[in-house]
C-alpha cells in the first residue's frame, strides 16, 4: 500500500558546523550496539547520575510487562536538580527565569529569576511545611493544579525530596477531571492558586477546585498559592494560604532528600483513551532520570552557556520531563512562561527569545502555525540568532511549519528535529541527536531512535514492515523511562500496550520507515485525537455528551484543522422525544467544555439516527470519520475492525447520505 506523506523524502537538509556530523553508517552502527546490549548500555549511562546507593541489578525483568530498572539502587530526584549544582559553582548561577504573562509599558511586568540557590531553599521550604503540617511521607499522594508559575516546579520537587508522589492535574481541565484523577489516584492533598493569567483574561482556579471537592473524597486539605490575588472563598479548617503557611519557616531549613529506591513512583500522570478512564501512568525515579539525563545531553545538546526553553505546560509530561527535571538536573538555564505565547501580541515568544539570549528552543507545530498566520513581520521585530538548536513535539510536523521556523528562526542552517515520545515513554524516543552525532536532517521527520531504544515499524502480525510501508509503531525492549504501570490497574497496562503484540510496547501510532532509515510517525491509530498536540480521548468527550439528558448515544472522531492539527466534532443520536437544534448544539459543546475543559471545545455537532456498527457492536469510528471529512475511507479495513470492504462501503454511504457531508 502507498502511504500518503507530504514531505519529499529527498529533501534532506545538512546545516552547516554541525556537531559531530555523521553517516547514517556510523549512527546505525552504533545504535545496533547499544541495543543488542541494551542493559549495559543504560548502565552507563545511569553510572553518570549521582546515586546514593548504587543498583543491585540493572533490570529486573522477573515479572514482565512489570519492568524494575536499576533494581536496589537508591537515589533522590531532587536531590539530583538541586542539592548537586549548591555544592558546585553553579549554586548561584540562575535555574529559571520566570516571566509572567501580563504587561506593563511594553515590558513584562513580573518577572522572577531564581538560582539553583534560591530554588533549593525554596523546595527546602515547601517540603519542610509539607511534612510538618500535613504530615506528608513517602507512599503519599499530592495533587497539584497550579498554572505556569514557579510554585509549580518547586512543589513537585518538595513532593519528590519527601519520596511523595505527585500528581499534576493540567490547569486548562475542569472540576470533574480534577476530582476523576483525584479520586484515582487517592490524592492527601491539593495544591492549587487563587487564580491565573491566561490571554489577558483571569480564570478562577480555586473555585474550579472548589467544586472537585465536592466530589473528591480523599482530599484533606488545600493549600491556595497567591497569583492574581482575587478574592476566594477559603474553607476553614481545609484551605490554607500558601503564603501564611510558610511564614517562620527559616529561609535555610533544610529537609534531607529521602533515599527512595529507583522503582518507586515519582509521579502518576492521566492520560485519556478511547474507552475507559483516563489511565494513570506511573513513573519511576531511577529509570526516568536516566533517560532524561541521555535525553538533555543528546538530543537537546544541553550546555552551561545555554539558554533552555521549551514552551510547554507542565500539567503535560512534555512539561515533566523537559521544562522541570531534565533541564534542572543538567544544571541549565532556563526560561519558564506564563501565559499564551502570542499574548498580548503575536511576538510575544519572539521577543523572549531576544529578551532573554535562547539558545535551545522546544516548540510545537500547533504554536508555529499559529506564528505563520500571524504573519512574518513579528518574529523580524526580533533578533532571534542566539538560537541554536531547535525541536518540535507533540504532533507531526507539516512541511510548511518546518519550513517556516527554520527559515525565520533557524537560518536555514541550524538543527531542528521533530522529536517522538508520549506520557508513556517518559522521554524522548525517537529524534536528531545534535548533541550525539548528527545525520542530515529530513524536513519534518522524527530521525533515527536514540541509542538504547529498539524502535520498530511492523506490520499486523508484529514482523518488521518493509521500507516506505506504513505499520505500527512498537519499542522492542523494555526502557528506563518507561512506566511501572497503570496505577491500580496493572491488567488494563498489560492489556492496553502489551498485547496487540506479545511482549513488545504498542504505541499506538503509526509509523513509517524511509529507505534510509527514517522514521516518520503519522498519527494515531487509535482514535486518540491530538488537540493543539494535546491528547483527549474520545471516551472522555462521550462520556460527557451522556450527562445530557438528551443524548441516547454518541461519537466522537477528530477532523483536521488548519491550526489546531485536529478537533474533536461529535455525532449523536438523540434520545426520543428531543428535537435538533441550534440552540441544542450549542448546549451539547457546552456541556463537553465544562465537564472536559476549555481544550475540549467541539467544532461541531451532527445529529444523526443511527451510528454504523460492527457486528461485534463496535461502532465504526474510521466510517464516523471519513463522513465528518468528507472522504471515503480507503480499503484498509483489516488494520482496524472487524468489517468486510462492502459493509465499510454501505456504512459509508448510508451515513454520509443522512449528513450530507458536513466538511462540504
Ligand atoms: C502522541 C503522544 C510527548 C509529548 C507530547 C505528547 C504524538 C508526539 C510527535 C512527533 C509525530 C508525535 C503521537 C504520540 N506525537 N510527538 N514529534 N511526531 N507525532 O504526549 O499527549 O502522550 O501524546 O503524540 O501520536 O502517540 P502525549
Amino acid at each position: 500500500m502507498a502511504v500518503d506523506w507530504s514531505i519529499s523524502f529527498d529533501e534532506k537538509i545538512a546545516p552547516e558546523g554541525l556537531p559531530n556530523a555523521a553517516t547514517i553508517e556510523a549512527y546505525s552502527k552504533f545504535h545496533k550496539a547499544s541495543i543488542q546490549n541494551y542493559r549495559e548500555f543504560w548502565a552507563g549511562i545511569a553510572s553518570e547520575i549521582d546515586w546514593f546507593r548504587k543498583w543491585d541489578k540493572v533490570l529486573d525483568d522477573s515479572n514482565p510487562p512489570f519492568y524494575k530498572w536499576f533494581a536496589g539502587g537508591e537515589l533522590n530526584a531532587s536531590y539530583l536538580c538541586l542539592d548537586r549544582h549548591v555544592k558546585t559553582s553553579r549554586k548561584n548561577k540562575v535555574a529559571i527565569i520566570w516571566e509572567g504573562e501580563p504587561m506593563e509599558d511594553g515590558k513584562p511586568k513580573d518577572v522572577r529569576k531564581l538560582t539553583y540557590n534560591d530554588l533549593y531553599r525554596e523546595v527546602n521550604r515547601v517540603a519542610y511545611m509539607l511534612k510538618n503540617k500535613y504530615q506528608i511521607k513517602s507512599g503519599d499522594v499530592i495533587g497539584i493544579y497550579l498554572p505556569m508559575i514557579p510554585e509549580l516546579p518547586i512543589f513537585m520537587l518538595a513532593a519528590a525530596r519527601l519520596g511523595a508522589t505527585f500528581c499534576v492535574v493540567f490547569s486548562g481541565f475542569s472540576a470533574d477531571a480534577i476530582s476523576e484523577r483525584m479520586n484515582d489516584a487517592e490524592a492527601k492533598i491539593v495544591i492549587t492558586a487563587d487564580g491565573a493569567f491566561r490571554g489577558g483574561k483571569t480564570i478562577d482556579l480555586k473555585s474550579i477546585v472548589d467544586q472537585a471537592l465536592e466530589k473528591t473524597k480523599t482530599i484533606r486539605n488545600v493549600v491556595v498559592v497567591s497569583r492574581t490575588h482575587n478574592s476566594v472563598k477559603m474553607v476553614k479548617g481545609r484551605d490554607d494560604n500558601f503564603e501564611d503557611l510558610m511564614k517562620g519557616i527559616p529561609a535555610n531549613v533544610q529537609v534531607e532528600p529521602e533515599r527512595v529506591k529507583s522503582e518507586s513512583p515519582l509521579y502518576v500522570l492521566y492520560t485519556s483513551g478511547t474507552t475507559g478512564k483516563p489511565k494513570g501512568q506511573v513513573h519511576d525515579v531511577g529509570g526516568y532520570m536516566t533517560l532524561l539525563h541521555a535525553t538533555m545531553k543528546w538530543v537537546f545538546d544541553i550546555h552551561d552557556h545555554d539558554v533552555y526553553w521549551c514552551m510547554a505546560d507542565i500539567g503535560w509530561v512534555t512539561g515533566h520531563s523537559y521544562i522541570v527535571f531534565g533541564p534542572l538536573m543538567e544544571g541549565a538555564t532556563e526560561v519558564m512562561y506564563e501565559g499564551l505565547p502570542v499574548f498580548p501580541e503575536q511576538n510575544r515568544w519572539a521577543s523572549i527569545i531576544e529578551r532573554y539570549g535562547v539558545s535551545v528552543f522546544y516548540t510545537s507545530p500547533t504554536a508555529i502555525r499559529g506564528w505563520i498566520k500571524g504573519g512574518e513581520q513579528w518574529v523580524k521585530m526580533h533578533d532571534t540568532t542566539t538560537v541554536r538548536l531547535m525541536h518540535s513535539v507533540g504532533e507531526p510536523i507539516n512541511p510548511e511549519a518546518f519550513r517556516w521556523l527554520f527559515r525565520h528562526v533557524g537560518r536555514e542552517m541550524i538543527p531542528f528535529g521533530s522529536t517522538w515520545w508520549m506520557t508513556e515513554t517518559g522521554g524522548i524516543m525517537i529524534s536528531h541527536l545534535p548533541g550525539l552525532m548528527m545525520v542530515p536532517m529530513k524536513a519534518g521527520t522524527n530521525g533515527f531512535p536514540i541509542p538504547g531504544i529498539d524502535a520498530d515499524v511492523v506490520d499486523d502480525s508484529g514482523n518488521s514492515q518493509k521500507a516506505n510501508e506504513r505499520g505500527y509503531l512498537v519499542i522492542r525492549n523494555p526502557w528506563p523511562g518507561m512506566p511501572l504501570t497503570i496505577f491500580k490497574d496493572p491488567n488494563r497496562f498489560a492489556e492496553v500496550y502489551f498485547s496487540k503484540f506479545p511482549k513488545i510496547f504498542y504505541a499506538g501510532d503509526y509509523a513509517v520507515r524511509d529507505s534510509d532509515g527514517y522514521f516518520w510517525v503519522l498519527g494515531r491509530a487509535d482514535e486518540v485525537i491530538k488537540v493543539a498536540g494535546h491528547r483527549l480521548g474520545t471516551y472522555e468527550l462521550e462520556s460527557a455528551l451522556m450527562q445530557h439528558k438528551a443524548v441516547a448515544e454518541s461519537a466522537v472522531v477528530g477532523v483536521p484543522d488548519d491550526l489546531k492539527g485536529e478537533v474533536p466534532v461529535a455525532f449523536v443520536i438523540l434520545r426520543q422525544g428531543n428535537v435538533a437544534s441550534e440552540a441544542l448544539k450549542n448546549e451539547l459543546k457546552e456541556t463537553v467544555r465544562k465537564s472536559v475543559g476549555p481544550i475540549a471545545s467541539l467544532k461541531d455537532v451532527i445529529f444523526v439516527s443511527k451510528l454504523p456498527k460492527t457486528r461485534s457492536a463496535k461502532i465504526m469510528r474510521r466510517v464516523v470519520k471519513a463522513v465528518a471529512i468528507g472522504k471515503p475511507p480507503g480499503d484498509t479495513t483489516t488494520l482496524d475492525d472487524e468489517a468486510s470492504v462492502d459493509e465499510v462501503k454501505n456504512a459509508y454511504a448510508q451515513l454520509s447520505s443522512e449528513v450530507g457531508n458536513p466538511a462540504q
